[in-house]
């Protein structure tokens, strides 16, 4: 057990920096071994801080030298703790000269300066920077930054930081140098270095003004051939933030590089962004729909952030959503517009619902609830989270909801007008959207302060003599850590009202200026509030949360027949898809309860034959049919169950999903044939939907497969002229239960692709996520030679594919998918205790599964609870789950 008690942080704590730094000028001899590190920092004394220490953060490093104002100080003249280098009593101005001492190719927390397959990479947010020299590494402190990179010309030809290259040159020894300068004054966790052996595919590109920008896509030799993707990106977020936001790229050069070792998605250090490959390397051998999709949105959100991040920043770490939140949002307006139409908006933003239900609605419910401003934290590498970005996101959507996108855009320019060059709070976000459209979003501060699911519950009374139709709304919150009592919130609640015949009735509302449309907001601020429509011709069928428009829980008594004019007939797609969730849901949770009872299962026609219709109706988008028609997972399913039992949620939707595969056994292979896409490969939505329809298809043809189906999925893997085709015909295959086929198209799809790491990454995914693999299985496939834990990517796509996407074999009664956790957690600890963290959250619910289970849940985390030397960030996750 650690003895030592990890130190939390407080917002309320916060104190201005006693000094700031105007300017930094930084000099690196870059080696693996020993990198030597001389910083130049101009500083001043901050005439809002009380304080005369200069205090500069550090760790991991070797301090080798300080001077002040020219002389070198004794260490009798500073203090040096194990965080923390303290200068007691400094002057107004101060010239500080340090050196330091690192070895970036021992770093596997790959933050910091570390070395990634020979080649050099820099990682500073949030707290990086103090791994590679002694500086006020906080983001309140903004400086202008020069950077000299010195290194062996051979080994590193290529030499990259942020802003401009002023000059580059020969050192004489073999060893060359490169200067770079950023214009901009920025926090520290915004610098990056490059030194790498790398090629790069560039493109001059003009900006709206006229202006002329270099654009570069830096990635290793022998990947020219997918970069395109990114690049093309890159260009069409530079175009959509100059026409939706009038923000301009500010800098003459614009770079994103590529690294295989990456903690996280991507990095938006000024200038250079440093990306997983993951979220650049594509082309329709290796990459999936979902991959092109993934790399139009981060590619969007890191060239976002310039401005949403980087010229406006976070005052501190707190105020972490302020960036994340925002940027998110513009990357999903992003990605939005870039299909165009309704539909396909309405697709992008199912996916949001879900990805929010499956993670972020857990979270908010779990030991690790957290405000999207939080009030402390101990680690804040634990807190880039689905909260901060995603529920994020969804408040700055409900900003756009309650003002319009006019509104919207008025606020973000004041928000610019206002705040440039600046590290701000959320509150500065919130004035602004509030000044410039008049309004009062005093009690909208509530997002920001109080954690957990809001619950709205419905309840609805027609009155035919009088024509009205009054809803009333009522909202709670939930305890979550550290908050027993909410109060209520300001949600957007956008609703419709449907009449028989599935037409959207005229809306009148009393108070509310809704004139005859389809779709009104409706603002609940009370804990409960009745809204009178008017002049409503006929008794209609609700439908609420259009677009889900906040992100609550609604609770409404649907009955199956309003739920089946919903699925029919609602004009909002959101809605549209998510009466067909209700009709599943309600069904799975039934069939949960006869598993555990151990009653007979059965599946009415009603929803059959509504799937039915839903699957043959080809006016409908394609990708639309494919998300009505995915059952909710059994995460999701598990959210909604007071005991979770994994195997019987498991077997229940097993069950569904065999049902619907033996009834529609026609209409599925109708849709695979008619969704294919011939010829060349293109990303672009409409075909992805139908690969996505036909591929989901697939997969129910292939549940229990005869001859007929193994062979049309083996035909696919075969033939298939794209990676989305083919990884959805191996995993159809996997999932058939028909070992022989499986394996057969496991090895010659390893064979094919071995030297593709992100193809490797699927492979084992694939196979971590599948209901056929067990623990065992999961420990055979590390003694793979192409297993490795070193690798965040890699360690994903196994171990937490299997921990979070495969539950009824990691909830395996004896408990050995726990045991087998609490090694892993251990094991990544030692090497990287980011990547450990976020795998330590797997067991964030774990007091809700049923008791025969939460003993070995509790074991396992007190196992490593109870380790020795355990990092901070692994330490907060385990004792908050035990509290
Ligand atoms: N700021 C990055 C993003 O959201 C995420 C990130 C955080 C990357 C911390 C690395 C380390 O784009
Ligand atoms: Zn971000």
């Amino acid at each position: 057990m650690r003895t030592d008690s990890p130190q939390t942080i407080y917002r309320k704590d916060y104190t201005p920096p006693s000094f700031l730094v105007d300017s930094v000028e930084l000099g690196f001899d870059l080696d693996p071994a020993r990198t030597v590190v001389a910083s130049r920092i101009h500083l001043r004394h901050n005439p809002a801080s009380a304080s005369r220490s200069i205090e500069l953060h550090g760790e991991h490093i070797e301090l080798v030298m300080v001077r002040l104002n020219g002389k070198v100080l004794k260490p009798s003249q500073y203090k040096l703790t194990a965080g923390m280098l303290t200068i007691p009593k400094a002057p107004d101005e101060v010239l500080l000269d340090i050196e330091t001492v690192l070895a970036p190719q021992d770093n596997t927390s790959l933050s910091g300066l570390y070395v990634s397959n020979h080649n050099f990479f820099t990682q500073c947010e949030a707290e990086g920077f103090r791994r590679i020299t002694f500086f006020p590494d906080r983001p309140d402190v903004m400086a202008k930054y020069t950077v000299m990179l010195r290194a062996d010309k051979e080994q590193y030809p290529v030499l990259l930081s942020n802003g401009n290259l002023i000059e580059e040159g020969d050192l004489g020894d073999g060893r060359h140098y490169a200067k770079w300068e950023d214009p901009f004054k920025k926090p520290s966790y915004l610098f990056a270095l490059v030194a790498a052996r790398l090629v790069c595919q560039e493109e001059r590109y003009t900006l709206k003004s006229g202006r002329e920008v270099l654009l570069q896509v830096w990635v290793e030799d022998g990947n020219l051939d997918k970069t395109d993707y990114a690049m093309q990106s890159l260009k069409n977020s530079i175009r959509w933030d100059e026409e939706r936001f009038g923000l301009e790229l500010d800098l003459d050069r614009f770079m994103i590089v590529a690294v295989g070792d990456f903690n996280m998605g991507a990095m938006e250090n000024k200038g250079l962004n440093i990306f997983n490959t993951k979220y650049v390397l594509a082309n329709s051998r290796v990459a999936t729909d979902v991959d092109y999709a993934g790399i139009e949105a981060v590619v969007g959100h890191e060239y976002f952030h310039n401005w949403t991040g980087n010229r406006v920043t976070c005052r501190d770490w707190f105020q972490l959503s302020l960036k994340e939140g925002l940027t998110v949002f513009r990357d999903q307006e992003f990605s939005a517009d870039m299909i165009g139409t309704d539909t396909g908006r309405a697709v992008t933003r199912i996916d949001q619902v879900r990805t929010l239900r499956q993670a972020q609605f857990p979270e908010d419910a779990g030991p690790m609830a957290h405000p999207v401003r939080p009030d402390s934290f101990v680690e804040i590498n634990n807190f880039y989270t689905v909260t901060i970005y995603e529920k994020g996101a969804e408040v700055v959507r409900m900003y756009q909801t309650l003002v319009s996108r006019d509104g919207f855009r008025k606020g973000m320019d004041l928000y610019f007008e206002r705040h440039d060059g600046q590290a701000v709070q959320c509150d500065d976000f919130r004035a602004a959207m509030a000044d410039a459209n008049g309004r009062d979003f005093t009690q909208f501060e509530r997002w920001y302060s109080q954690a957990g699911t809001p619950i709205v519950k419905a309840s609805t009374r027609y009155d035919t003599a009088s024509r009205t139709f009054e809803l009333t709304l009522a909202q709670s919150c939930p305890a979550t850590p550290g908050q027993a009592k909410k109060l209520p919130f300001h949600i957007p609640v956008t609703v419709g009202l449907l009449a028989a015949d599935g037409r959207d009735l005229p809306l009148h509302v009393d108070g509310v200026a809704a004139d005859g449309a389809t779709s009104v907001v409706l603002e609940l601020t009370q804990a409960s509030q009745t809204f009178r429509f008017t002049n409503v011709a006929e008794a209609p069928v609700p439908s609420l949360l259009r677009d889900f428009s906040a992100p609550v829980v609604l609770e409404y008594g649907y009955t199956d027949a309003e739920l089946l004019h919903l699925f029919r007939h609602d004009s909002d797609p959101v809605n549209r898809w998510e009466a067909g969730q209700r009709l599943a849901m309600e069904r799975l949770l039934k069939l949960t309860g006869a598993v555990a009872a151990g009653e007979t299962l059965a599946l009415d026609d009603t929803f059959i034959a509504a799937q039915r219709a839903l699957l043959a109706d080809d006016t409908l988008d394609p990708a639309f049919r494919e998300l009505a028609l995915i059952l909710p997972s059994e995460t999701i399913i598990a959210e909604r169950m007071a005991q979770v039992d994994p195997q019987a949620i498991h077997a229940a939707r097993q069950f569904m999903r065999r049902t619907i595969a033996a009834a529609l056994k026609p209409e599925w292979l109708a849709q695979y044939h008619a969704n294919q896409t011939p010829g060349e490969y293109s990303p672009d939505a409409l075909s992805a939907g139908k690969r996505a329809l036909k591929n989901l298809a697939l997969s129910y043809l292939l549940i229990a497969p005869e001859a007929a189906e193994l062979d049309l999925a083996r035909l696919q893997f075969d033939n298939a002229g794209n990676m989305t085709d083919r990884a959805a015909a191996l995993a159809a295959l996997i999932h058939s239960g028909s070992q022989p086929h499986a394996q057969a198209a496991l090895t010659s799809f390893y064979s094919d692709f071995e030297n593709e790491a992100l193809v490797v990454d699927k492979w084992f995914a694939m196979q971590a996520a599948a209901p056929t693999t067990d623990v065992q299985a999961v420990r055979q496939l590390m003694t793979h030679p192409a297993f490795t834990l070193k690798n965040p990517n890699r360690a994903r796509s196994l171990i937490f594919n299997f921990t979070n996407g495969n539950p009824s074999q990691f909830h395996a009664q004896d408990g050995s998918g726990y045991a087998f956790w609490a090694e892993q957690v251990i094991a990544l600890d030692a090497l990287n205790p980011q990547v450990a963290a976020r795998l330590a959250r797997s067991m964030d619910r774990w007091r809700r599964y049923v008791p025969a289970l939460q003993g070995s849940m509790r074991d396992a985390l007190e196992k490593v609870a109870g380790q020795a030397s355990l990092s901070n960030d692994v330490m907060e996750v385990v004792s908050k789950a035990l509290a």
